[in-house]
């Protein structure tokens, strides 16, 4: 084997691919970042020493030629619709280059009949990587990203609310992770695969919080009263609708619904909070309060002003003035694939099996 493996990250630009790009670079690693296009995400990652690579990851002969070379890899595939096409265009190129390990992005919820057809992607895209011979897999599983959270601080910053659809406020639900701690635990594994070949892991922040904690918490780092708002799935997928263009598409929203579904049955909540960014990742997990700070530092939209509040209760507006979607219709207009007997990750005696400690069963 090479002294000096080569490691490749697809969505490099993304939530988790900018920190495990940059980790990997800090810690020496000859990385070839995979990008759409060139922009100033791209141009980080290349002044850090990434050599990058700009096409379609979603097209083989893309892929095949970002693999070239390649020994190591990090398997994303974006949060958008197609991703067992990604996953499947990925593990055809990993094994014809003869990668010798993937670290592969996954789902806490990951379960063969979960509701959501992007889970269950993960799951048989999880099971595809580890087919091929020669080629040593780790998973990486996280649950919410504490980032979800941080697409709504505008509001919070000036209209003083946290909107989500979590349910009761005072339930602790999720122990949110940060981009950065989900990548320390991926940068491991990638990094030493004897270590960690064939294992599972699951980062986490440090706590459960509940939706009033983390409203709480955005108060006090943006220095106002910030209370939690408890709003429908119909109220969240016309915020969604409204927002300014994102990477979520009408197919992404019908299940980002499912996942506040699962968020709200408490399955992110399930075995919360684990040891593996401490363990795995090197060091322990970011409290989520310094991850809000940490974002408002580099946000000075975020600082209060009678105009800033203005262009809030005008985005408001605008949520409210805009059509709910309805998202049977989307899924049945994208012609996704429906189960008749779906199971919620907790319905799922596999997913049980291999989730829930043996006491809370
Ligand atoms: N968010 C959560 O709470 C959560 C929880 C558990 C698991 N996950 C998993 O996390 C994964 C997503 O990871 P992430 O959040 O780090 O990724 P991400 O932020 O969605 O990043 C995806 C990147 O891929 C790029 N991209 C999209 N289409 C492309 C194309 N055709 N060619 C080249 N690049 C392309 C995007 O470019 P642009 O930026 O230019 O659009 C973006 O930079 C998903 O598989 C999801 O299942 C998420």
């Amino acid at each position: 084997m090479s002294t000096s493996p080569k490691i490749l990250v697809t969505s490099a630009a993304g939530k988790t691919g900018i920190p495990v790009t940059l980790q990997l670079l800090e810690r020496g690693f000859d990385v070839r970042a995979f990008v759409r296009r060139r922009d100033a995400r791209a141009d980080r990652l290349e002044a850090a020493g990434a050599e990058l690579f700009v096409g379609n990851q979603y097209a083989l002969s893309d892929m095949r030629r970002a693999m070239q070379g390649i020994d190591r890899a990090y398997q994303c595939a974006p949060t958008a619709p197609n991703g067992l096409h990604f996953n499947a265009i990925f593990s055809v190129a990993a094994h014809e280059s003869g990668v010798q390990h993937v670290v592969t992005l996954g789902q806490w919820l990951s379960a063969t009949d979960h509701p959501s057809m992007f889970t269950r992607e993960t799951y048989i895209s999880d099971r595809l990587a580890r087919l091929a011979p020669g080629m040593t897999v780790t998973s990486v599983d996280p649950g919410w990203f504490a980032d979800n959270y941080l697409m709504v601080l505008d509001m919070a910053a000036h209209l003083g609310v946290f909107t989500m659809p979590l349910g009761d406020g005072d339930v602790k639900k999720n122990a949110p992770p940060s981009n950065e701690d989900i990548a320390r635990v991926a940068v491991a594994a990638l990094a030493d695969p004897e270590a960690h070949a064939g294992k599972r892991y699951r980062p986490t922040g440090p706590e459960l919080l509940s939706p009033n904690d983390i409203a709480a918490a955005m108060g006090r780092v943006l220095g106002r009263k910030v209370r939690y708002l408890n709003i429908s799935e119909k109220m969240m997928t016309k915020a969604l609708r409204a927002m300014p263009p994102s990477n979520f598409s009408n197919a992404a929203v019908s299940q980002l619904a499912i996942y506040a579904d699962e968020y709200r049955r408490g399955s992110f909540a399930i075995n919360a909070p684990t040891s593996d960014v401490l363990e795995v990742g090197g060091q322990a997990p970011e409290p989520f309060e310094d991850i809000l700070r940490r974002t408002v530092a580099a946000r000075p939209e975020l600082r209060s002003s009678p105009a800033r509040r203005l262009r809030a209760i005008l985005g408001f507006a605008r949520i409210l003035l805009t059509p709910a979607m309805d998202l049977q219709e989307v899924q049945r207009l994208r012609d996704f694939i429906r189960l008749e007997q779906p199971r919620f990750s907790q319905q799922s005696d596999e997913w049980r099996a291999t989730h829930v400690a043996p006491s809370a069963v």
